[in-house]
């Protein structure tokens, strides 16, 4: 294969702590969007995720949960790879670094930069919280120097450290920046670091004695390698760095990191650094994006509006997902996210413009032509000219990560298509038979100019282009071909599939009324959180079973005049009717529950409440705060013609 033709691109490790939000989602979508590209554009293309799964925060919560932090990481880093499957994320790998594979490499390098004297030992003093075990940045300290996460006031630490010899080599660096203005990406990015670099670079601090969860200095067990030196190694320990030098040297020169704008510095000041004192070559891109808010906020847990991308993903599909993601926010500018706006582009963009041009072709191929692809004498048009164009400018986008500039010419394309249909009317061409030459050629040319749409959205939307590519009766996978091979017109003599609903519009009325619907519920949702859980001890099924519950009918409903909380109320078990006493009188009006069918537990020991003789418990579910029922619901049989008296187990 063309050496030119290889591409490695990589993804921030993740910190496994965190729980996977649309941040994270997005940077891995648009690095498997420029993977699928490239694999499209005949490139070898090479993907990496992973996890970061050292440091303070890792081993306080494996504490508290009573686990080792290895046990902990184990269990969480899950949370990425499912994320990665159910988001259709092709990469080529998933580094850890608490693998053996990285964790060889780190001590390795450190061990390297030590002996060549770019490592050294020294003091290190900062702002630290002793509760928290942290040591807090300058820039993130609160008012009155206080902890930013706990608001605890700091104290002022040394301890002794590793140094990484880092103001050798800025202008190295720099001398790089200045020849490579497009190292790093965008153009904002890029002069930020090159001002950074500027304004002179200290030698960093490598390692900490005061946390135990990380990867030990080699000679010096009591120091463990600060997490971000850990963490940058992984683009070269998971490409064989020292174990596969082939792969490493086929790979390497290639490689290009996708970043959020929040980590910058470690990405195009710190590695570049580490790598040139490692004698390697230096990325040939870094990629930053933008910041994603929330509806103008920022998304944090405490505030409760992260954006969870499963909940989206289940609600609204995968592909429209992707889709809105990277065609919302050119890459680089920070973006809001706003569902009604997804809803939005998933009407206007997928159902309309994208669902009606198959549709609309689909329909007209089957009934002018018997579901055959026509073929013509010269299917070239202006149709044919736009769609050679658009291969081109989509390319100069996507070589860009211009993702959304390259959606938006796709959309042009379609666009156009759906033009050319009104244009063409060929339900008029369709009436005379002398324009049969011509309807061909138009029904030939909407169909190229859905069969390369799909090649187009494949690396987007994958599924959505193989669903396409099946509808139009063409064999294989659109993200399995190769652009080159696309030539206008090949389209003709295949035999069309039944044509279905790509995407079913989304009606705004009955939307914004379930939206509201869901808010209430996720408020119940979120009290039953802050309730605390407290689970019972464990019983066996034969304890289960000597609770008797029947399915019975509140027949009718009296006051208790000495009670608050009580209702009496009378109700049908089929076989017999008893009378119950029942607290939920805050909850219901005696109109509300009369007619209802419940469960009743009917073994109970009858009880005296209020002078009244109660033969039973009926079930509910509760939210409870300090003891007290704040909300209370009535558990029914989901089919209400259920006989009387049957039992529930
Ligand atoms: O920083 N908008 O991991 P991390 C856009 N472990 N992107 C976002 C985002 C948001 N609101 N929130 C997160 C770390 N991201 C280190 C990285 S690499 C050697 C070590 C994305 O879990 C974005 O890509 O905090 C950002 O750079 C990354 O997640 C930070 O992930
Ligand atoms: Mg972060």
């Amino acid at each position: 294969m063309n050496n030119d033709k290889i591409f490695y691109i990589t993804t921030p490790i993740y910190y496994v702590n965190d729980i996977p939000h649309i941040g994270h989602a997005y940077t891995t979508i648009a690095c498997d969007t420029i993977s699928r590209y490239k694999r499209m554009k005949g490139y070898d293309v090479h993907f990496l995720t992973g996890t970061d799964e050292h440091g303070q925060k890792i081993q306080t919560a494996a504490e508290a949960k009573g686990q080792t932090p290895q046990q902990l990481v184990d269990e969480i880093h899950l949370n990425f790879k499912r994320l990665w499957e159910v988001l259709n994320i092709s990469n080529d790998d998933f580094i850890r670094t608490t693998e053996p594979r990285h964790i060889k490499i780190v001590q390795a390098i450190f061990k390297k930069l030590i002996e060549q004297g770019d490592i050294y030992k020294g003091t290190y003093s900062g702002y630290y919280c002793v509760p928290c075990e942290n040591y807090v940045p300058e820039s993130s300290m609160g008012e009155n120097k206080t902890c930013p996460d706990c608001g605890r006031p700091l104290t002022i630490m040394e301890e002794e450290s590793y140094f990484f010899r880092a103001s050798k080599y800025v202008p190295d660096l720099i001398k790089f920046y200045e020849e490579h203005v497009k190292a790093v990406m965008p153009k904002i990015r890029y002069n930020e670091i090159m001002s950074f670099l500027k304004s002179g670079v200290k030698d960093q601090s490598v390692s900490r004695t005061t946390l135990k969860w990380g990867i030990p200095v080699p000679g010096d067990e009591k120091h463990v390698i600060y997490v971000w030196f850990d963490a940058l190694i992984n683009y070269m320990s998971a490409m064989g760095y020292i174990d596969d030098p082939e792969k490493f040297s086929r790979y390497w020169p290639h490689v290009r990191h996708m970043v959020g704008k929040d980590i910058i510095r470690f990405h195009c000041v710190t590695w570049p650094l580490m790598l040139i004192a490692l004698g390697i070559n230096l990325p040939v891109e870094i990629i930053a994006h933008g910041w994603w808010t929330r509806e103008g906020d920022k998304m944090s847990k405490s505030k409760g509006n992260v954006v969870d991308p499963f909940e989206m993903v289940k609600e609204y599909g995968l592909d429209p997902f992707r889709y809105f993601l990277l065609r919302e926010v050119p890459f680089g500018n920070d973006g809001d996210f706003s569902e009604l706006a997804l809803v939005g582009r998933i009407n206007s963009d997928l159902a309309n413009d994208l669902g009606n041009l198959l549709n609309r072709t689909l329909q007209m191929i089957k009934s002018y032509r018997e579901g055959v692809v026509p073929s013509c004498v010269n299917p070239q048009s202006e149709l044919s000219e736009l769609a050679l164009k658009t291969l081109e400018n989509v390319d100069n986008a996507m070589n860009n990560y211009s993702f959304d500039e390259a959606l938006k010419l796709i959309w042009e394309l379609i666009g156009r298509a759906n033009k050319f249909i009104d244009e063409t009317t060929p339900w008029k061409l369709a009436k005379d038979e002398a324009q049969n030459e011509r309807l061909d050629f138009v029904l030939l040319n909407l169909y190229e100019a859905l069969r390369l749409s799909a090649l187009l959205i494949a690396p987007t939307m994958p599924d959505t282009a193989k669903r396409i590519w099946q509808q139009l009766g063409l064999e294989g996978e659109p993200v399995k071909m190769l652009y080159e091979d696309f030539s206008w017109g090949q389209g003709a003599g295949k035999t069309i599939n039944k044509a279905e609903v790509l995407f079913p519009r989304i009606d705004i009325n009955e939307w914004k009324k379930s939206r509201e619907e869901k808010k209430k519920l996720e408020e119940v949702k979120e009290e039953v959180k802050e309730e605390k859980i407290e689970h019972e001890a464990e019983i066996s099924i034969d304890d289960f079973k000597t609770v008797e519950m029947r399915v019975a009918k509140i027949i009718n409903v009296e006051e208790i005049p000495r009670s608050k909380k009580l209702y009496k109320l009378e109700v049908d078990l089929g076989y017999e009717k008893r009378t119950v006493c029942s607290g939920i009188k805050a909850f219901f009006t005696p109109e509300e529950l009369n007619g209802r069918t419940v469960v009743l537990v009917t073994n109970l020991k009858p009880v005296k409440l209020c002078g009244v003789e109660s033969n039973g418990m009926i079930l509910a579910a509760s939210v409870k705060h300090d003891g007290v029922s704040e909300k209370l619901t009535l558990l029914e049989p989901a089919d209400k013609d259920i006989p009387l008296g049957s039992r529930v187990s």
